[in-house]
């Protein structure tokens, strides 16, 4: 069996009991950009954060374990009748209950998801660790739909 770097040991007993979770397993059900999953998008955000974060020595399993939780919603907001606009401003916050109602979420970790989509919405983040997930976040949705785009073109 191959053996697993140790960053990669280290992201998965901070994020474990999370990753577990039917609360977040389930956003495999729901696609978030261009046939990406919920989940799959919520992981490459998470890990990619986390080891920013661990190079940069700031708070990496704060960061890890709000990147999973940072989209922890279970709506399609076309089908749900939200406008785009409506949907940046609101998920945030049905991410941030959901979290609070299945897991015990810091003050910090409430900010990484709360202030995530900041730049679409104006709620600044007030802590370093939530200016990198949203920056991070950004590049994923970029990464996300650019391959999903290029997967569909080449169909
Ligand atoms: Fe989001
Ligand atoms: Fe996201």
């Amino acid at each position: 069996m191959r053996r697993r770097s140790k960053p990669y040991n280290d992201y998965l007993n901070s994020v474990n009991d999370v990753m577990i979770s039917p609360s977040i397993q389930k956003l495999e059900n729901y696609d978030q950009h261009m046939g990406t999953s919920r989940l799959s998008h919520s992981i490459s955000v998470s890990y990619k954060s986390y080891r920013l974060a661990r190079l940069l020595g700031w708070d990496a399993k704060a960061v890890a374990r709000a990147g999973l939780m940072h989209d922890m919603f279970y709506y399609n907001f076309r089908e749900a009748g939200f406008t785009a606009r409506e949907h940046c401003r609101i998920h945030p916050q049905i991410a941030l209950n959901n979290a609070r109602r299945n897991f015990a979420v810091s003050n910090l970790e409430s900010d990484i998801i709360r202030a995530h989509m900041w730049l679409a919405t104006n709620t600044r983040p007030r802590y370093k660790e939530a200016y990198l997930v949203t920056m991070v976040d950004k590049y994923c949705a970029v990464e996300e739909f650019f391959k999903g785009l290029f997967v569909k073109l080449h169909k």
